[in-house]
């Protein structure tokens, strides 16, 4: 059997990266949104539709998801460059990022893209503690398309964002993830058993 070295696991694990999706959050009044590549389908369940997402704990979207337990995850389209840069780049702590951004209120009070291939608006299940991130389990209770109201164009994959973004992005793009990355080492051993707050107690 090969050894294979981290860096090497990594790009082997980068296959199982999802699309990019804008998440959007609100708590008390503040709204914000940020940007994902950690999304899947977590139910095979039709008629009980659930998705995942892990969010770095050093995100403002993080607290605002965790404190008020719901989410709007949107699908992309393969164009949507310029808001993943608005969304992901840069925290929400001290701007707001969905100023300039046309929404809406959705059925669960957390705003909801205009234009996006695609958005689900979730409730949150249960949560996972990674030590450096909280993955959320939602059950969707809402959807939609974007403003056409169909799905139109292709959804944006994190391959085609990482090939296709502006070339003076790609410094900073870069420089985010080792932060995120060195977050994520000092504190992936340090995990929590957490009991989401909807949760009953057996019994
Ligand atoms: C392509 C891309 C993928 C990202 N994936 C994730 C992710 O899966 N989880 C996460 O916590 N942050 C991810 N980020 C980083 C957040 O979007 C970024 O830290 C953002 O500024 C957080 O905003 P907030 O502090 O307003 O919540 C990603 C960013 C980009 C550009």
């Amino acid at each position: 059997m090969p050894i294979l070295q981290p860096d090497q696991i990594y790009q082997l694990l980068r296959n199982l990266t999802s699309p990019v999706v804008a998440i959007t959050s609100e708590r008390g009044g503040k709204r914000n949104g940020m940007i994902a590549d950690s999304a899947v389908r977590a139910s095979i369940v039709p008629a009980i539709p659930r998705v995942s997402v892990y969010i770095h704990k050093f995100n403002y979207s993080h607290d605002l998801i965790f404190e008020s337990g719901r989410y709007v995850l949107h699908l992309l389209r393969d164009d949507q460059f310029e808001l993943i840069h608005r969304l992901g780049f840069t925290s929400g702590r001290a701007r707001d990022k969905l100023a300039g951004v046309p929404h809406r209120p959705g059925t669960l009070g957390v705003p909801v893209l205009d234009d996006c291939y695609a958005h689900f608006e979730c409730r949150v299940a249960n949560v996972m503690d990674t030590g450096s991130s909280t993955c959320f389990l939602g059950d969707v209770v809402a959807v939609g398309h974007g403003a056409a109201d169909r799905p139109s164009g292709t959804v944006m994959t994190a391959d085609h964002f990482r090939a296709n973004m502006p070339a003076e992005w790609r410094g900073e793009y870069e420089a985010l993830l080792r932060a995120a990355q060195a977050y994520a080492a000092e504190r992936s051993r340090d995990i929590r058993p957490v009991v989401w707050s909807g949760l009953q107690a057996p019994g």
